[in-house]
C-alpha cells in the first residue's frame, strides 16, 4: 500500500510506471512528472489556480479544428515549438537555420517559372527575392524546390481573408542548373498572430504583444538533402527582438533594398517602387545528417 503524503506522492507516481513496456515513454513521463510536481511545489499552486489552468487548457482544446490549432499556438508563444525545432534541426556546416513552420502553410501551391510573381491581387510593394541553393560543400543544388508563402499587405494569409484570391501569395519555384532561384513576392509586413482565443488572453495577461516581425516563409527541399523550414526576415523590423513566437535568427534577417527606377523595375516585370533581396540557402546532404 502506498502512503500518498505530500512527501511520497511523486515517488509513488514514478513507481507506478516502473513496468512501462515502452522505455522512451517511461523516460519522458518520468521526467515530466518529476518537473511538474517540482513546479507545483515551487509555486505553491492553489486550487483556484489549478482549476484556472484546467479551464484554460480546456478552452485551448475547444479552439482546435482543421482551420485553427490553438495548442500549437500555445506551444509557439511558450517557446516550445522553437526549442523542439532547435534540438531537432541543428544547422551544422553552415546549413541554413530553420525556424517555426506556423499554422498557415497550405499544400498544393502552383509551381511557377523562374521570376514569376506569387501575388494574385497585385497589392503590396513588389519584392524580388533571388539567390542560389547550395550544398554545405559549396556546390549548387539544381532542381531544389522552394515552397513559399506570406501574408498580403494587410497582414493576413489568404485563408484568413475572404477578400483574397484562393492560394494568393503562395508558390513553388525550382532552382536551375546553377542552383539559382528567383521569385517575386511582396515586401512582408509585421502582423499579429491569432489572438482572439485563450492564447491571446494569456499574452494580454502577461503584458505581451502578439506581433511577429515581417517575414516570408520558405520550405526548401531537394533530393538527397535534409529539407529546411525557414523564413527571411526584414532588417529593421521593430519586432525582430520581440517575436511573439521566438522564431527570429540573426542569420535569417536580410536587407530589402528599395529601388525607385522604372527601368530597373521593368527588368523584373514589376512597377517601382520595388525591393530586391539576395540570399543563398544552404542544404545539408542527407549522408551528413
Ligand atoms: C506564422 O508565421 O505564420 C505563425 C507562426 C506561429 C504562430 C502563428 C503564425
Ligand atoms: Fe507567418
Amino acid at each position: 500500500m502506498s502512503n500518498n503524503t505530500e512527501e511520497q506522492i511523486t515517488r509513488n507516481v514514478l513507481n507506478s510506471m516502473a513496468e512501462a513496456p515502452d522505455a522512451r515513454l517511461k523516460e519522458v513521463m518520468t521526467s515530466l512528472v518529476t518537473h511538474l510536481h517540482a513546479f507545483i511545489r515551487e509555486v505553491n499552486l492553489t486550487e483556484e489556480e489549478w482549476m484556472q489552468a484546467i479551464q484554460f487548457l480546456t478552452r485551448t482544446g475547444q479552439m482546435c479544428d482543421d482551420r485553427r490549432q490553438e495548442f500549437i499556438l500555445l506551444s509557439d508563444v511558450s517557446g516550445v515549438s522553437m526549442l523542439v525545432d532547435a534540438i531537432n534541426h541543428r544547422a551544422e556546416g553552415g546549413a541554413t537555420e530553420s525556424t517555426v513552420f506556423g499554422p498557415f502553410y497550405r499544400a498544393g501551391a502552383r509551381e511557377l517559372p523562374m521570376g514569376a510573381t506569387i501575388s494574385l491581387d497585385g497589392r503590396g510593394e513588389p519584392a524580388v527575392v533571388m539567390g542560389r541553393v547550395l550544398s554545405t560543400d559549396g556546390a549548387p543544388v539544381p532542381g531544389a524546390l522552394l515552397d513559399v508563402w506570406e501574408t498580403d499587405e494587410n497582414g493576413l494569409y489568404e485563408q484568413q481573408d475572404p477578400e483574397q484570391p484562393d492560394m494568393n501569395l503562395r508558390g513553388k519555384f525550382r532552382t536551375d542548373s546553377q542552383g539559382r532561384y528567383c521569385f517575386v513576392g511582396i515586401k512582408p509586413v509585421s502582423y499579429p498572430i491569432p489572438n482572439d482565443g485563450p492564447v491571446g488572453q494569456l499574452l494580454r495577461a502577461l503584458g505581451r504583444h502578439p506581433y511577429r516581425p515581417a517575414h516570408i516563409h520558405l520550405l526548401i527541399s531537394a533530393e538527397g538533402f535534409v529539407p529546411v523550414t525557414t523564413h527571411l526576415f526584414v532588417k529593421g523590423d521593430p519586432y525582430l527582438d520581440s517575436d511573439a513566437v521566438f522564431g527570429t535568427k540573426d542569420s535569417l534577417v536580410v536587407d530589402f533594398t528599395r529601388h525607385d527606377s522604372d527601368e530597373e523595375a521593368a527588368q523584373y516585370h514589376v512597377s517601382a517602387p520595388f525591393y530586391t533581396v539576395e540570399y543563398n540557402f544552404v542544404l545539408k546532404p542527407r549522408d551528413k545528417q
